[in-house]
């Protein structure tokens, strides 16, 4: 209903067709200056000047195209959903997926003219996966076929959501940045669902494993819950999938976004490096069989600077899912890949490096590449689990219950009221 906490904070229950998207801006900042690039110290932007059009409504569409298509990756699994409180989570991540291609859609029409309606109208065409007219970037074409897919997506692939959010919401087109910081609320509730999703199901595989005095995959499949080395190769297929979303290491085009102030850098307004003008950065590249760093200047290099801002912050909920399996008293530790692993962008697309970032030859890669990836198998097991939980308070066999259930309400709350 509006962007203080009592307004975007309702737990009441609405009827699917009851559910009303607003328009969210967060409250106007008075007098507010552009705080980097060229324009630095120049009064925000209330309507998008003519030399930036293009390359804002690009901008605009790029973030408007993801939120769809979330959407439509996800929307099947209500079908399999482990337990109403997930179902509802699901819900709730999805109906703000709607929401945010509203939010962008509003900016397209208000101020984008003929073109923008246009652009509006292609958004609602084009559908995740479509080989006639699939959405723009690759990790949105993915499908996201089960819930521990589901868990990783919103754990890595919302993650750089938060972080594009960041770099718009620092924007020099004020309705821009206005509806970005509000969309990052919403964000972090998603990245919430991920996180403890995936939490919830070590903690499962932890106890069955302490039960049945086991790490035998064979005997834990056996017993119906996920091994941690599939757990493992998700988290690599979903990480070096999600950080390719961020576009090549050196980039012309990020550069004219960041000089013209449509896109700042994370935390740009913290930042006291003098706008990375005259700077350099490090990117990474094969050279002679082997990776290693590369100075190039900062300005070019703004996609790897804001990849690496968001590797450092995904490191943290691994850290807190081994402290699951630490607890439990198991030798076992998950980790983030090498950010050179499975990349298909950029200087690294092409190069076959392993998880633990050697660089190896095909051969290599074709061996071992079951171990560092999901398998069909790996994924024809974890789809063999997904049945469908729909009793309050139940849980399916491969999820921990939460500690806590939604706005504080018991677990065995009923989240869902089916008709
Ligand atoms: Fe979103
Ligand atoms: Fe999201």
């Amino acid at each position: 209903m509006s962007v203080d906490p009592q307004g975007w904070a309702q737990f009441g229950h609405v009827k699917m067709p009851d559910y009303r998207w607003g328009i969210f801006l967060n409250p106007a900042e008075q007098d507010r200056k552009i705080h980097f690039g060229d324009h630095k110290g120049e009064g925000a932007w209330q309507d998008v000047p003519g030399e930036h059009r293009a390359n804002l409504r690009r901008i605009i569409v790029t973030q408007g195209d993801t939120e769809p298509a979330s959407v439509e990756q996800q929307r099947h699994l209500g079908l399999t959903c482990p337990s109403q409180y997930d179902l509802r989570n699901l819900f709730q991540v999805n109906v703000e997926e709607g929401r945010h291609l509203w939010a962008m859609v509003y900016l397209l029409h208000r101020y984008f003219g003929r073109d923008g309606r246009e652009e509006a109208e292609a958004l609602l065409e084009r559908r995740s996966g479509n080989a006639d007219n699939p959405r723009i970037l690759q990790a949105f074409n993915e499908k996201t076929p089960d819930w521990l897919a589901f868990f990783m997506f919103t754990y890595s692939t919302d993650r750089d959501g938060k972080f594009q959010l960041c770099a718009l919401a620092e924007s020099s087109f004020d309705p821009l940045a206005r509806t970005t910081k509000f969309m990052l609320t919403e964000e972090a509730h998603h990245m919430f669902v991920g996180e403890s999703g995936v939490s919830r199901v070590i903690q499962r595989t932890v106890d069955a494993m302490n039960q049945l005095k086991t790490d035998d995959v064979g005997k834990l499949r056996a017993a119906g819950v996920i091994d941690l080395p599939t757990i493992q190769r998700y988290i690599n297929f979903h990480f070096s999938v999600t950080i390719d979303l961020f576009g090549a290491d050196q980039s012309s085009n990020a550069a004219t976004f960041y000089s013209s102030g449509l896109k700042g850098r994370y935390e740009e307004g913290k930042r006291t490096d003098d706008h990375a003008q005259g700077q350099n950065y490090k990117i990474l590249e094969v050279a002679n069989g082997q990776l290693q760093g590369k100075e190039v200047p900062m300005l070019n290099a703004l996609n790897e600077v804001l990849r690496d801002d968001y590797i450092t912050d995904s490191k943290g909920g691994v850290e807190r899912w081994n402290r699951v399996i630490e607890k439990a008293g198991i030798p076992f530790k998950l980790t983030v890949p090498h950010k050179a692993f499975h990349r298909n962008i950029g200087t690294l697309s092409g190069v076959k490096v392993s998880p633990d970032g050697r660089v190896v030859s095909d051969h290599e890669w074709n061996q071992k590449v079951e171990q560092w990836l999901p398998s069909d198998e790996d994924r024809a097991y974890v789809a063999s689990l997904m049945g469908r939980v729909t009793e309050a308070g139940k849980f399916a066999n491969w999820i921990a219950p939460p500690v806590i259930g939604i706005n504080r309400q018991p677990i065995d709350f009923e989240y869902v009221r089916f008709n």
